[in-house]
């Protein structure tokens, strides 16, 4: 799995993303520590069970690194910032009855400005991908040439974490 870069202060105006969300009553905000049972199964379930602590990081930090997607009061879809390693974007995830609508990009964006306007970073790291396409549309994202395998090297799969 390889990183891709993205220039943060390149960003696309994330202002129509959002609003074309607005309209469809899709809304985009920061996961408070109340919502942090309900993210974490969501996350267990659209992405992985590795992924949960990845989500659990985020929750220990103030303010959260993990912004979420709902639906009338539904949870559609969330991603991490900030959760691996410094100025790591991931992971992410779109309910599937709920993709190819924007809801992605907007998290994707919402977390890039944040790593941007919050923590400062002038480059922001997609750590393992992943879909590249969708990260080279959506924040102009670049490959980072010899950069896999990732962070997520010499990975431990539940299976084997059960193991005596
Ligand atoms: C990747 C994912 C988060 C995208 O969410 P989404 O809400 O469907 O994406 P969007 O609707 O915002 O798509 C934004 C753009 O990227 C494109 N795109 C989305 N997923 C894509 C993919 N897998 N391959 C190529 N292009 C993709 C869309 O067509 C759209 O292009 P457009 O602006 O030209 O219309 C979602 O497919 C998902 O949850 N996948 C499973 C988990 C995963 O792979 N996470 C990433 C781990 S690195």
């Amino acid at each position: 799995m390889q990183n891709m870069l993205v220039d943060l202060l390149a960003l696309p105006d994330s202002r129509p993303v959002y609003e074309e969300l607005k309209s469809k009553g899709i809304v985009i905000r920061r996961a408070l520590a109340p919502d942090k049972k309900l993210v974490c199964d969501f996350v267990r379930r659209t992405f992985s069970e590795c992924a949960v602590g990845e989500a659990e990081a985020s929750f220990a930090r103030k303010p959260v690194s993990l912004f979420i997607a709902t639906e009338q009061e539904r949870l559609v879809g969330f991603a991490c910032y900030e959760a691996t390693a410094p100025d790591f974007f991931g992971p992410t995830a779109v309910e599937k009855d709920h993709r190819g609508m924007g809801i992605g990009k907007a998290l994707l964006l919402r977390s890039m400005e944040a790593m941007r306007d919050e923590l400062g970073y002038v480059y922001a790291i997609i750590g393992g991908v992943g879909p590249i396409p969708f990260y080279e549309k959506s924040v102009g994202a670049r490959v980072i040439p010899n950069s896999d395998p990732s962070i997520y090297r010499d990975f431990m799969t539940p299976k084997q974490k059960e193991k005596p």
